[in-house]
C-alpha cells in the first residue's frame, strides 16, 4: 500500500492569498475513528470491512502495523477489509510505533485476544510528551502484568478481569485501549471518567455491531461485558471527520467567503459553529451539511480547548490563525496539549500580533493584514493552520511540512482547489515572488 500523494519530503504547499473561498467540499471519514477501529478488528473472529475509510498516511501505517503481525489488509476504494485470523505475532515494530502514536492502540486488542502484547512506548511528539500511564494503570487494575524492557511495554494476562476503573485524566486513547482490552476480560468492566469524543462512540458502536455488549448508562461511564465472540455481519461505515470539516469551515470563514461542507455531522461540530456565530459568521446546519454565509471582518472571541463536547484541541491552531485578523483581542487557551503553540512564531513572521502567556495565546487582530512568507508547519494541525494563514495573507506563502498534512487530510490540495483556493505543491526550495510589489 502506498501513499496516494507520492513523495512528500521534497514538496511544500504554495498558497497565494486574497481569494474568497466558495462552493462545496465533502468531508472524508474520520482519521481518529479509522485508527482505533482498524486496531479493534484484531478482536474479530473473521474478516472485517470498514467503509468511508480515508486514504491517509496514518491509516496506511496502522495497516502496515497489522500486516507486520500477520493480518491481511486490502483497500477497495474507500472500503478496507482486514482479515485478523492470520495474525501470528503480538510484537509491534518500533519503526511503526515511532511514526505514529496511535499504534499504541494495538496493545488492548492484542492483550484481549492473545493474552500477550509487546508494544514500544510511543514517546513524545511535536504537540507534547503525551504519556500512556493511564492506559497502563487501567490494564494493570484489570490484572495485566506490565513490564518495561528497553523502551518496550510487555503486557501479559492469562485472563483479564472485569473491574471498576476510574480514569484520572479524560483520555481518548486510554478509553479506547481499555474498552478494547475489556472485550477479552472475564465479567463486566466498568469504566468511569471516559472520554466522550464521537470517535470513542464510533468505536463502541463498531464493537456493538460485531456483537459486543457495551452499555453507556450515564455520563462518561461505560459498562463492557467481556468474553463474547465478535464477528462482522455487515460492513461498518466510519463517521465523518469533524476536524477536517471544521478546518474547511474555518478556511472558508477566514477568507470572508461562503460555502458548504457536505457529508459532515453538524452535531459533532457545535463547539466550533457556536464560536463562528460569536465571531459574526452566518451559518446554517441542515442534515449533513453546514453552510456559511459570506462575512465581513470577523470579531474577536475567547476559546478554551477541552475534551469533547468542549472546543477541540485539533482545531485550536486553525481558529487561532483565523483570529489573527479578527477585530479586537482574542484569548485562546490550550488546556489539552501544552506544546500546541509551535506555529505561533510562524504566524508572527507573517505579521500576526500574538503574545503567548503560559498556555494562552493573546491575539490582537485589530488592523492586522497578514503577508505571505516561507513558514514551517511542525505537526498535522499546524500545517493546516499555516495553509489558512496563506489564504488570508497578501501574496505567496510557502508552507513546509506537507508530510504532516497527508497523515490526516485526504485530498487536501484538491479539496481546497475545489473551493477556489490558489494552492499547489512546489519544490520545498521554491523562492517566493515579491509579496510587497
Ligand atoms: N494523557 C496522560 N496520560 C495518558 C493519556 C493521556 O497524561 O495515559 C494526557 C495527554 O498527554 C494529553 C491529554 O491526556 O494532555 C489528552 O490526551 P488523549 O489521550 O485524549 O489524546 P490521544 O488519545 O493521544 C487523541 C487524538 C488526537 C487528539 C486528542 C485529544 C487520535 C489518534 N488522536 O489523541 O488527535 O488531539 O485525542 O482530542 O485519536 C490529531 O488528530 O491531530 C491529534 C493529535
Amino acid at each position: 500500500m502506498s501513499n496516494p500523494e507520492g513523495n512528500t519530503e521534497n514538496r511544500a504547499i504554495l498558497v497565494t492569498g486574497g481569494r474568497q473561498l466558495s462552493g462545496e467540499v465533502a468531508a472524508s471519514g474520520a482519521k481518529n475513528s479509522a485508527l482505533p477501529l482498524i486496531c479493534a478488528s484484531v478482536l474479530a473472529d473473521g474478516p472485517v470491512t470498514l467503509t468511508n475509510v480515508p486514504r491517509l498516511d496514518d491509516v496506511l501505517s496502522i495497516c502496515e502495523l497489522l500486516e507486520s503481525l500477520g493480518a491481511k489488509c486490502a483497500f477497495d476504494g474507500g472500503s478496507l477489509t482486514i482479515d485478523p485470523t492470520s495474525i501470528t505475532r503480538q510484537d509491534a515494530p518500533y519503526e511503526l510505533v515511532r511514526r505514529m502514536r496511535a499504534s499504541f492502540l494495538v496493545l488492548g486488542p492484542l492483550l484481549a485476544k492473545f493474552g500477550h502484547a509487546e508494544v514500544p512506548l510511543p514517546g513524545g511528539c511535536n504537540i507534547g510528551p503525551r504519556p500512556v500511564d493511564e492506559h497502563l494503570r487501567a490494564l494493570g487494575e484489570m490484572g495485566a502484568e506490565i513490564e518495561f524492557k528497553k523502551g518496550v511495554v510487555y503486557a501479559g494476562a492469562k485472563k483479564l478481569r472485569g473491574e471498576q476503573v476510574y480514569f484520572n485524566i479524560t483520555s481518548v486513547g486510554a478509553t479506547e485501549n481499555v474498552v478494547m482490552a475489556a472485550m477479552g476480560a472475564e465479567g463486566v468492566t466498568v469504566l468511569e471518567n471516559c472520554a466522550e469524543e464521537p470517535e470513542v462512540a464510533d468505536l463502541v458502536n463498531f464493537l456493538r455491531s460485531l456483537g459486543a455488549d457495551i452499555k453507556t448508562p450515564g455520563s462518561k461511564r461505560l459498562e463492557v461485558r467481556g468474553g463474547l465472540a465478535l464477528k462482522q455481519r455487515e460492513p461498518y461505515s466510519i463517521i465523518p471527520d469533524r476536524i477536517e470539516a471544521g478546518t474547511f469551515l474555518l478556511a472558508v470563514a477566514a477568507t470572508g467567503g461562503g460555502g458548504t461542507v457536505k457529508r459532515c455531522e453538524p452535531a459533532h461540530l457545535t463547539a466550533l459553529t457556536e464560536k463562528l456565530r460569536e465571531m459574526g459568521v452566518g451559518l446554517r446546519a441542515e442534515g449533513n451539511d453546514i453552510t456559511l454565509a459570506p462575512n465581513g471582518r470577523l470579531k474577536a472571541t475567547k476559546v478554551r480547548t477541552q475534551p469533547y463536547p468542549g472546543f477541540p484541541t485539533d482545531l485550536q491552531p486553525q481558529i487561532t490563525t483565523v483570529l489573527t485578523m479578527a477585530q479586537g483581542v482574542s484569548v485562546v487557551t490550550e488546556s489539552v496539549f501544552e506544546q500546541r503553540f509551535s506555529y505561533l512564531p510562524e504566524l508572527k513572521r507573517m505579521g500576526a500580533n500574538i503574545i503567548q502567556q503560559d498556555n494562552a495565546a493573546i491575539v490582537d487582530g485589530t488592523g492586522v493584514r497578514l503577508t505571505g512568507a516561507p513558514v514551517d508547519g511542525y505537526d498535522l494541525r499546524g500545517v493546516a493552520a499555516m495553509t489558512i494563514a496563506g489564504l488570508m495573507a497578501q501574496g505567496e506563502t510557502l508552507i513546509r511540512g506537507f508530510g504532516h498534512l497527508v497523515r490526516g487530510y485526504e485530498d487536501f490540495i484538491a479539496k481546497m482547489e475545489g473551493l477556489g483556493a490558489d494552492i499547489r505543491l512546489v519544490d520545498k526550495d521554491y523562492e517566493l515572488k515579491n509579496n510587497h510589489g
